[in-house]
């Protein structure tokens, strides 16, 4: 009889332990890259809402586009004791760093929208990249198939940037075999910075003039410049004009005619799923249904890549306004 009490008694305390370690509040580490974009601060905020839904504790932090704010506010972060870091790295190689640190600290790491290479990260959630070049050039080589085009491409510390031309000239290279297009100007910017995407066409418009008909810009922010520089050279509606990201602005111009489309990214859908991936890493749990891994030259990185769309005059409403990502007296006002 007491033998049966004392293994009664070490199942229940086991149990209490057991549901004590489910129970105990995960704490999320967020640590964004900078707020410079209008999805950033959507990103955050769907992600700590569908956090907290699940019981989780976000502490957010933000690295004003600094590798090295970036890298301290980690360490801040992993002091605090998180039990998982979600980052949106400011430099595709130097965030390598946190990922040595943070598993020193015996946490791991989950990239958000961009990819970290040449180290043991553990998990990447993104868009489908590759597919946003690809949507990018198919759409403008279907309605400007000859002519002169200009690609201002993102950041280079942003391994998208690399994924959004691999598309596009996956779509484009076939043109210019055959001679029908030609890129007479081709750039990477430093920052995706709207100057920069207006530096770049003032630049081509001084060395080519006025013979551009289609301009691929790596997103709505760089397609916000161009459209500044074409306007003061009297081509504002005159040239197609590629975006990414679905900005109020951009949707507001593609309405307006003066941007061609721009790729939608449901930014809910990455949120809320990553939000989920990272209390699922926070309590050790297995992804079963996890096939996807992407070689990040260091390790096959388990991943999640989700599914863009196109936006133009006629898809806006089915897209940005039935998301509700966009309000539609916004776009049309
Ligand atoms: C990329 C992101 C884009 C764009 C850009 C600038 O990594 O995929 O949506 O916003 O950063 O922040």
């Amino acid at each position: 009889m007491k033998r049966l009490f004392v293994i009664c008694l070490i199942v229940c305390i086991g149990l209490i332990i057991i549901n004590s370690c489910s129970d105990k509040e995960i704490k999320i580490g967020l640590l964004m890259a900078n707020y410079n974009q209008e999805r950033w601060l959507k990103d955050k905020d769907l992600f700590v809402k569908r956090a907290n839904e699940k019981g989780a504790k976000v502490l957010v932090e933000v690295a004003d586009n600094s590798a090295d704010m970036q890298f301290d506010k980690a360490k801040e972060l992993l002091d605090q004791g998180i039990d998982i870091l979600v980052i949106v790295p400011v430099d595709l190689y130097d965030a390598a760093r946190i990922i040595q640190l943070a598993h020193r600290y015996k946490i791991k790491v989950l990239s958000y929208d961009r990819l970290i290479r040449n180290c043991n990260l553990d998990f990447y959630i993104s868009f489908d990249n590759v597919e946003v070049g690809r949507l990018q050039a198919e759409y403008m080589t279907k309605i400007c198939p000859e002519g002169n085009y200009v690609v201002i491409s993102g950041a280079t510390t942003d391994n998208n940037s690399i994924l959004l031309k691999i598309g596009q000239m996956n779509v484009l290279q076939p043109y210019i075999e055959r001679g029908d297009i030609k890129i007479i100007y081709d750039q990477f910017v430093d920052n995706w910075h709207q100057e920069e995407g207006y530096n770049h066409m003032i630049k081509c418009l001084k060395e080519h003039g006025n013979k551009v008909n289609a301009v691929i810009a790596a997103n709505d922010g760089l397609a916000t410049g161009v459209t500044k520089a074409l306007e003061e050279n009297d081509m504002k509606g005159m040239v197609y004009l590629a975006g990414q990201d679905a900005d109020l602005a951009a949707c507001q111009r593609i309405v307006a005619g003066t941007q061609t489309m721009t790729v939608y990214k449901p930014i809910e859908a990455i949120a809320t799923k990553a939000a989920d991936i990272a209390i699922s890493m926070a309590r050790d749990e297995t992804f079963e249904n996890v096939q996807l891994t992407v070689n990040n030259g260091k390790r096959m990185v388990p991943a999640v890549l989700l599914p863009p769309m196109i936006v133009n005059k006629e898809t806006i409403r089915l897209t940005v306004i039935a998301d509700g990502y966009l309000k539609e007296n916004k776009i049309y006002q």
